[in-house]
């Protein structure tokens, strides 16, 4: 019997290393409210990421470091005089339902725009047709650790005096020419859920160009305290704790292996697959990625994408139809949009299957996953 191969698998360090890194917890009893590994954590990522510690702030996970940046830029606050939210954001529907749950639920409107076929990130060609005199941000997400086109969008933000604020929960270690793309946009967040890239078991991060804003959000993360007797802002608790900061410290010093160990499993997936009728991949080549995922668009006439996911599921390998619906589909906000708004991000969501990739999947298992593919397309 061959076993189950999920999608992902949340990489950890050696139980070892791990323990020693929480030991001293038990001597400090200090295992929340931004302890000393939440702050050697920043340290080390301003590291990785090529930033400064004063452009950086953790958070307990993408979602609320996405809610919390759109509520320090104080986006939403203004309404019109009918006391509808008057501010839109121009941002896409081929995204985790986090990114348009973050806009909506800060008292934004999320304006559609489409993707491009070639890596699903948002057409900036599209964008400023978009652009009214309610728009005050634009909310781009690199998908699958393919950047958008960071400077096209960085021009048009200037020309239209928008805010960006960049979706980075896939991108996280993908740099441009050795420089990381978290120095783009006025902020990106990053998630550090189990199944990403590099992990803190859940966790995220806000990167931010204004250092000003760095006490503003960590007081946002602890209710809005400010000191022990005021409160300035109604803020909310988004605090990571010191186990998911030792976490987070562990998988740090292994996350360059790891996509290495990622790539090989990408590039036998490309050598396997390129070949196959039927099916489009997302060649990276020439390109830096962090390997994040594997990607496919069933583009056949006799087999569906849907057939394929029941082919692979039959022999316990699970993929994920990433990302489908698109979030305009969903029944929380089917009736208020009109995914025929974005025909591209349609289509490619109906085709769309995400392939198990993690960095020690065998590679006997990806030519198994390959052997089913290509059988099942014949
Ligand atoms: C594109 C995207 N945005 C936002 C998030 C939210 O991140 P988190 O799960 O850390 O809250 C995720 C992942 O879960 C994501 O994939």
């Amino acid at each position: 019997m061959s076993k189950k191969i999920f999608v992902t698998k949340a990489t950890m360090p050696d139980m070892d290393e791990y323990f020693k890194e929480v030991e001293d917890l038990w001597d400090t009893h200090w295992i929340t409210n931004m302890g000393p590994k939440h702050n050697r954590l920043e340290e080390m990522l301003s590291e990785y990421l090529d930033i400064e510690k004063e452009n950086i702030a953790l958070f307990v996970n993408g979602h609320q470091a996405l809610e919390c940046i759109i509520e320090a830029f104080e986006l939403g606050t203004e309404k019109n005089n009918k006391g509808e939210l008057k501010n839109e954001v121009i941002t896409t529907p081929f995204t985790f339902v986090s990114t348009t749950n973050a806009i909506v639920r800060k008292g934004l409107k999320p304006i559609f725009c489409d993707i491009k076929e070639s890596d699903y990130t948002i057409d900036e060609n599209k964008i400023e047709s978009l652009i009214t005199d309610k728009t005050c941000a634009i909310i781009p997400v690199h998908v699958y650790g393919n950047v958008c086109n960071v400077e096209a969008i960085e021009k048009i933000a200037e020309k239209y005096d928008l805010k960006v604020i960049y979706d980075a929960a896939h991108a996280f270690g993908v740099k441009k020419e050795g420089v990381s793309y978290a120095s783009y946009g006025d902020a990106s967040i990053y998630s550090f859920h189990a199944t990403k890239v590099f992990n803190t078991i859940e966790g995220g991060a806000v990167v931010f160009k204004d250092r000003e804003m760095k006490q503003t959000l960590n007081n946002w993360k602890n209710f809005g305290i400010t000191d022990p007797e005021h409160v300035e802002y109604i803020g909310g608790n988004a605090k990571m704790n010191e186990f998911a900061a030792a976490m987070g410290i562990c998988n740090l010093r292994h996350i360059d292996d790891n996509i290495k160990k990622r790539k090989i499993i990408y590039d036998k997936y490309i050598e396997r697959l390129s070949d196959t009728e039927g099916l489009l991949l997302n060649n990276v080549e020439g390109k830096e990625s962090n390997y994040a995922y594997f990607p496919i668009r069933i583009d056949k006439t006799n087999v569906s994408r849907d057939e394929l996911f029941e082919e692979l599921e039959k022999n316990k390998i699970y993929s994920r139809k990433y990302f489908y619906p698109l979030t305009s589909q969903y029944d929380c906000y089917k009736d208020e949009f009109d995914s025929s708004q974005t025909p591209i991000a349609r289509n490619i969501a109906e085709q769309i299957l995400t392939l198990p990739i993690y960095p020690d999947l065998a590679l006997e298992d990806v030519d198994r996953i390959c052997d089913i593919i290509c059988k099942k397309l014949k």
